[in-house]
């Protein structure tokens, strides 16, 4: 693959791209987690654990926008890895994207489920319990059809001309934007400034394992840098859209987490819904219903700019021979890599159905921050190779003091996480290395390093 190669409709403007990294990252973090971040670990606190969150992601973004401002490629991590450090190592920051995208995908699917099978129950039309959850035994479920058929449904979407489900994306964002200002504003009048003391009643580190936790609500920021190949004006329109997004999430989740725990005290916090549940805690009924049902609308969004982020991965990796040659072929009436996207889709619904929200969050978060922090090292290696961006070019101020602590602030992150978690981690990429060296065993004399 070279830099300049390129056979997809560039149609796409920095405003698509905000639109489509909020699309993709503003969803189950806020709506789900929040709740549980703060009952468990953080408290009112949860606000610094979003700041802890929220700065990590802008140092890693600020990464992220040189790298796609001077290497404007779709595939993201891989084909940054692929220009800077050969071969192998853009196999595993491409095998560990793809872990990463598959795994939100289901997360979200399933958290999303969650709200629609409670739904139906409030309605008294429950599905049968052995298809509400993936498989427990305990609880009689064996697994999640609504997860599984929502997670088609995207597939198909995105599967269409790239403009069209962004349009989609673009039209369910603004509910959610307007869900959420409705929540704000309702709540703000609302709270009672007692519920945040105690501020961090688990101490420092409930806020530091919270920071690990919501973490989660910002992921998909990177799904921008997928589309570089159907962006106009890449150079400008990456970095700008990557930051801006950033910038807009960040600040609604400090807005909400200040007017949840504000509203309800954390202890009271341990629900499925929270955003909905607060303003039902203060009887705001008919409003809580209206934000439950926009939240489990757009949580739609989140999906479809996952599965667009990992179909454009799959087929810039297989593009890079580096995954089969079966993923490497374009629709000739949508321009969009459909092969990818149903590969991408199939994957992540049985993934959604079968395997349980939590393991499926923990590990989305492990991988991340392990691509994350080898994108860092690669912006130190691209300086020395490349020199300095020239005009034009987005630049990282401070390099390589920048990069270097987001690797230290992300090595700490990920040293929060659950051993179980490391385990799983550790044999997924065991199984990367296997694929690497079976599939690659054919095309050895190609590698570049
Ligand atoms: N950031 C995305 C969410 O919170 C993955 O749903």
């Amino acid at each position: 693959m070279t830099e300049n190669q390129t056979n997809m409709k560039k149609n796409l403007k920095t405003i698509d791209l905000v639109l489509l990294g909020l699309g993709a990252v503003v969803g189950t973090g806020i709506f789900v987690i929040t709740g549980t971040a703060a009952n468990q670990y953080a408290g009112p606190g949860l606000v610094f654990s979003f700041m802890i969150a929220g700065l990590v992601i802008i140092l890693i973004g600020l990464c992220y926008a040189e790298l796609s401002s001077r290497l404007p490629l779709a595939g993201g991590p891989y084909a940054y890895m692929l220009a800077i450090a050969g071969k192998r190592v853009a196999w595993i920051a491409g095998w560990f994207t793809i872990w990463e995208y598959l795994l939100a995908s289901a997360s979200v699917a399933s958290g999303w489920s969650g709200y629609l099978n409670g739904f139906l129950i409030s309605l008294g039309i429950p599905l049968p319990t052995m298809f509400q959850a993936s498989y427990n035994r305990e609880a009689g479920t064996y697994i999640d059809l609504i997860a599984i058929s929502m997670t088609l449904l995207v597939t198909w979407i995105v599967s269409q001309e790239a403009k069209k489900a962004l349009r989609l994306n673009n039209a369910l964002f603004f509910l959610k934007f307007i869900i959420i200002a409705l929540f704000i504003l309702v709540g703000l009048f609302y709270i009672n400034p007692e519920n945040w003391t105690p501020i961090i009643p688990y101490g420092l580190s409930g806020v530091t394992t919270g920071a690990t936790l919501v973490f989660f609500a910002f992921l998909g920021f990177d799904s921008i840098s997928m589309s570089a190949e159907e962006v106009e004006n890449p150079q400008k329109s990456l970095p700008r859209g990557i930051l801006i997004a950033i910038g807009i999430s960040t600040l609604l989740y400090i807005l909400v987490t200040i007017v949840l725990t504000g509203i309800v005290p954390y202890t009271d916090l341990g629900v499925k819904d929270p955003v909905a549940f607060a303003l039902r805690y203060v009887d705001q009924n008919l409003i809580a219903a209206v934000v439950s049902v926009g939240a489990i609308l757009t949580l739609l969004t989140v999906l479809i700019a996952m599965l667009y982020g990992l179909a454009r991965l799959l087929y810039a990796m297989s593009k890079g021979k580096l995954l089969p040659n079966y993923l490497n072929h374009l629709n000739e009436k949508t321009g969009t890599p459909q092969r990818a996207t149903w590969a991408a889709g199939l994957i992540a619904a049985l993934f959604s159905g079968l395997i349980p929200l939590q393991s499926l969050a923990e590990l989305t978060n492990l991988v991340t921050l392990v691509v994350m922090m080898m994108l860092a090292i690669g912006l130190i290696f691209l300086r020395k190779q490349r020199g300095e961006p020239v005009a034009g070019q987005f630049r990282v101020p401070w390099v390589p003091f920048i990069p270097i602590v987001t690797v230290l602030i992300t090595g700490y992150l990920i040293l929060q996480l659950s051993t179980l978690t490391w385990i799983l981690f550790g044999i997924c990429f065991l199984a990367g290395i296997v694929i690497y060296f079976a599939y690659t065993k054919n095309i050895k004399s190609e590698q570049t390093m």
